[in-house]
């Protein structure tokens, strides 16, 4: 394979300068001032579903959407069919995941004896309200006691399903949640995220003792300017205007530790069914939706790399130093049809984003968008 050098302007601690990334001897790319460099996205929110679930998506189209996007390191969530909540199904997806063109990491599921835990030794465990309905919340309780002495960070999709009025989730289901979730944390001393929170007090109550990530559709979309049933319907629900605003507000105050997608695929058939299932996809543009926040003003590239590189890369104990991602600094519709994965539909289709990923450089490689490929 062809091998190349980058040169172009990077924002690099702080500020802009001009570097040449690769290895002596290979064919040198200029990039003019047009673009900028930054270092690789981290998402530690993804679902690239597979095995059961292969219709939906797969590794391999997850991990082009992402490098579509300018994410070269990916969290992936447990809830594939089967359910990720033993030692031996954690490993196969790692070894599986080992192989993408991205940096792959999972999040493993509620175990239901405990002892899987200690086989797997996973960096983070997944909680979601349907395991507190099945297993309760003294399994919670034990569950963090193990990761406390394990290491491993408990990530939580936090709304109490006491709280659900039928197919309603209130936000009063998130807030209860991180009452109970900060009580149990201080008990345990277990490592917390609280994972696409919805709500400012959220961010507010969670500081000093947890972690928290919003998504792009919470921080964007609201009840009145998504209004498709399909396409609209995530878990944790959409808000109203004042709170998706108020919300934004409180991220732009620097309240907020992560940016991360919840990139959710399912067919356009299922999301335009009877019952659509929940989930939104914007892994492809999700870098670009928070560079014309700061665009606009609201953030700094600072905040951007902070947000979506160095805090989640953290999170996920990756390194993420060897990776940079290449931006047009130009503004662009989103179109969900230039979706790389299998997931083509988005509620953010029209939007106006801006900086369009040119490269994606992760694990040796650089992919240009349009489908060149070299080795770095
Ligand atoms: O909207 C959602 N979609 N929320 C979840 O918690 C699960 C996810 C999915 O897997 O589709
Ligand atoms: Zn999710």
């Amino acid at each position: 394979m062809d091998c190349v050098r980058i040169e172009g302007r990077a924002y690099v601690a702080g500020r802009f300068a001009r570097v040449r990334l690769g290895r002596e001897g290979c064919r040198t790319l200029q990039f003019s001032n047009d673009y900028i460099i930054l270092p690789g996205m981290v998402d530690i929110h993804v679902h690239f579903r597979d095995w059961g679930l292969s219709h939906k998506e797969t590794l391999a189209g997850g991990a082009a959407a992402a490098l579509a996007g300018g994410v070269v390191a990916v969290g992936d969530m447990p809830n594939t069919r089967p359910h990720i909540r033993t030692a031996e199904l954690y490993r196969k997806r790692l070894e599986e995941g080992a192989s993408l063109p991205i940096i792959y990491r999972l999040h493993m599921g509620v175990p239901g004896d405990l002892a899987e835990l200690d086989a797997a030794r996973p960096g983070s465990v997944k909680v979601y309200p349907e395991d507190v309905e099945t297993y309760g919340w003294g399994h919670v309780e034990a569950l963090m006691r193990r990761c406390a002495s394990l290491g491993c960070v408990v990530v939580f999709h936090c709304e109490d399903p006491a709280y659900f009025k039928g197919a309603e989730r209130p936000p009063e289901a998130e807030l209860r949640c991180v009452e109970r979730v900060r009580l149990l944390a201080s008990l345990t001393g277990a490592k917390v995220h609280l994972t696409h929170i919805t709500l400012p007090q959220t961010a507010e109550a969670s500081r000093g003792w947890a972690s928290v990530d919003v998504t792009p559709h919470h921080l964007l979309l609201d009840t009145e300017n998504c209004r498709d049933p399909g396409l609209c319907l995530v878990n944790p629900r959409l808000r109203t205007p004042e709170i998706r605003k108020a919300l934004l507000a409180t991220f732009a105050a620097g309240l907020v530790d992560m940016y991360a997608t919840d990139h959710a695929p399912h067919t356009l058939e299922e999301k335009r069914s009877q019952s659509p299932p929940p989930g939104i996809c914007s892994i492809d543009v999700s870098l670009s939706l928070l560079l014309a926040l700061w665009k606009r003003g609201v953030i700094s590239l600072g905040d951007v790399v902070r947000l979506y590189s160095h805090r989640p890369a953290r999170l996920l104990g990756v390194e993420a130093g060897e990776t940079f991602v290449v931006v047009k600094l130009e503004e662009f519709k989103v179109r969900g049809e230039d979706f790389a994965g299998k997931c083509r539909h988005t509620p953010f289709e029209d939007f106006t984003a801006f900086g369009r990923v040119a490269a994606t450089a992760a694990r040796g490689r650089i992919y240009f968008r349009g489908g060149e490929v070299y080795s770095l």
